[in-house]
């Protein structure tokens, strides 16, 4: 088992090696982990929330090591990632005269990250980003591995390219000021991972999980240099996500369905709409006879105590609702594909699900455990 307390983690993809160095304290040593010598200029995007907490610092510690450094904040929350918003940020990155040379920095959220890493690669065909990840969300996920993007109001995340970023730095004292909701979200996708490969745990996340919403500062180092592994190990094998890396999405075609039927709005955080999703996909697991019975029981004792729903919320969507919304996945191609567990740490993908099953499936979710 790799040493949960080795702080930097290599994404081996060739000549796009990076590093995801996971720690505390790194943002004001910004300059000894980030080549900021090569670059001219740095331009620094985040949102009003996180910028005036963490951007001061970061910038004063790039500015003394010489480089010159601008910044512009974008409104906090998911309405920021859109077309508008791309076209703000491409003006703002072009007054200010940034060379490819240059480097753009994404300090925030998977809205941060995703946003800047889309802005970075299509302007001047492509610029090099640094991810500072400040939600337990994107420290774990989503500023790794290299996917971008922005919404249109068809659909989530339909604009986007891979863009991978030359090194991210995933400083785990900005969760102190992390609501308590936004962190249960990414314990969500900490407890998938667990799921996905529970050999690269020392023991179960559920023993961690009082320390964990504690905001223990051991804890959350282990998760997030754990979680940061098993993500790039994945995005390693399968970068462009054609093959292994789908099962990243456990839970997510239900969390993904959940969201979609409740208009994107505050009503599911990202986590908690995957938390119920792996919830079902265990229903799943064990009703196709994939998995053994108990499943479900195990999920639902681990997702609990992390603060996050094992169910749909009242008033839940009609079982037709969430079919259509199923149907439209990005992944689903028309079919409906889920992952599902054959066991703990046995992902399985399972195309052409019977409708049938997977309404009793969803009935059995809104009955609760
Ligand atoms: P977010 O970026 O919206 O951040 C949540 C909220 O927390 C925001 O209001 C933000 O201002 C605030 N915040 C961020 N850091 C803070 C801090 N340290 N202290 C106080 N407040 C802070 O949400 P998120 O959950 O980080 O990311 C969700 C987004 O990530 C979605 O758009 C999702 O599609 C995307 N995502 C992308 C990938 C990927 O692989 N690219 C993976 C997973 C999720
Ligand atoms: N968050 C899913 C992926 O990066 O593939």
């Amino acid at each position: 088992m790799a040493d949960p307390m080795e702080d930097r983690i290599t994404i081996e993809l060739g000549e796009r090696s990076y590093t995801v160095i996971a720690g505390e304290g790194l943002l004001d040593r910004i300059c000894e982990v980030v080549p900021a010598a090569t670059a001219t200029q740095i331009a620094i995007i985040t949102d009003g929330t996180v910028g005036p907490l963490y951007v001061p610092g970061l910038a004063a510690s790039l500015r003394d090591a010489g480089v010159p450094v601008v910044a512009i904040e974008v409104d906090p929350g998911e309405a920021s990632k859109d077309l508008p918003t791309v076209a703000l940020l491409l003006d703002f990155l072009a007054e200010t005269n940034l060379t490819r040379n240059d480097l753009v920095v994404a300090v925030g959220g998977g809205v941060v990250g995703d946003l800047t890493g889309f802005v970075a690669s299509i302007f001047k065909r492509g610029v090099r980003v640094i991810q500072v990840p400040t939600t337990l969300m994107s420290q774990v996920d989503s500023a790794i591995g290299g996917k971008t993007g922005v919404n249109l109001p068809q659909g989530k995340n339909l604009v986007g390219t891979f863009h991978q970023p030359i090194a991210v730095l995933s400083d785990i004292t900005t969760l102190n000021t992390l609501p308590d909701r936004q962190l249960a979200s990414g314990l969500a996708e900490v407890a998938k991972y667990s799921f996905l490969r529970p050999d690269l745990w020392d023991k179960p996340l559920g023993q961690s999980a009082a320390d964990l919403r504690g905001r223990d500062r051991v804890e959350l180092i282990r998760v997030v240099r754990t979680c940061s592994r098993i993500k790039g190990e994945l995005v390693s094998r399968d970068e462009r996500d054609t093959a292994d890396r789908i099962v990243l999405n456990y839970g997510h075609t239900l969390g993904h369905a959940l969201e979609s039927a409740t208009g994107y709005g505050e009503r599911y955080s990202h986590g908690e709409a995957v938390a119920v999703g792996m919830v079902f996909a265990a229903i799943v697991s064990e009703m196709t006879g994939r998995s053994e019975p108990g499943m479900r029981q195990r999920h639902a004792d681990t997702l609990a105590p992390l603060g996050l729903p094992v169910r749909p919320f009242e008033p839940a969507p009609s079982f037709g609702d969430i079919l259509a919304a199923m149907r439209h996945d990005k992944k689903s191609g028309g079919d409906l594909v889920m992952v599902l567990l054959a066991g703990e740490g046995k992902p399985v993908v399972a195309r052409q699900l019977d409708e049938s099953i997977l309404e009793k499936c969803y009935h059995l979710l809104l009955e609760g455990v």
